[in-house]
């Protein structure tokens, strides 16, 4: 069947199984291989891209039930923050902090850091661990993970308060 949505800011319109899940859809008819397949059970969340804004494990999701969504991966994350050229502040909190050792969670990681970050720009330490507890890492042992969230909060918040300054 031929599934149309929006990905990464482009229409597309993609052939998929009837009962393909959303992430082999992006993974194999996209070629966005970003979205990592974990435990395809919905128990580790490396799948986890956002639609319609709401970060969500593609492996969950029927491709079908994502016709006529917006979805935005980790490929198109610099995209979604407005500008080509940068990082996403959370891609770069994660560089900045060493919030990555093997990296296979990483993509996920930061997009359900993405997602608690638009519904919560300044959330505790205590705030990040619950809005990833659906994300499980196996290397880091997620000090650095936290950190790097909190990391990107703060880097949101300057880029805030700086054009409010510049009245942009
Ligand atoms: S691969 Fe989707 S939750 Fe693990
Ligand atoms: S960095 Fe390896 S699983 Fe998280």
């Amino acid at each position: 069947m031929k599934v149309p949505l929006t990905v990464n800011g482009t229409d597309e319109v993609v052939e998929a199984r009837p009962m393909a899940p959303l992430s082999e859809l992006l993974r194999d008819g996209l070629e966005l291989k970003g979205t990592k397949r974990g435990c395809e059970t919905g128990k580790c969340g490396a799948c986890t891209v956002l639609v319609d804004g709401k970060a969500t494990k593609s492996c969950q999701r029927l491709a079908g039930q994502a016709a006529e969504s917006t979805v935005v991966t980790i490929e198109g994350l610099a995209k979604h923050a407005g500008d080509d050229d940068d990082l996403h502040p959370v891609q770069q909190g994660f560089i900045d902090n060493f919030g990555m050792q093997c990296g296979y969670c990483t993509p996920g990681m930061a997009m359900a850091a993405v997602a608690l970050l638009e519904e919560n720009p300044n959330p505790t330490r205590t705030e990040i661990q619950e809005g990833i507890k659906g994300n499980l890492c196996r290397c880091t042992g997620y000090t650095k993970i936290y950190d790097s969230i909190l990391d990107a909060a703060a880097q949101v918040e300057d880029t805030t308060i700086e054009s409010s300054a510049s009245g942009d």
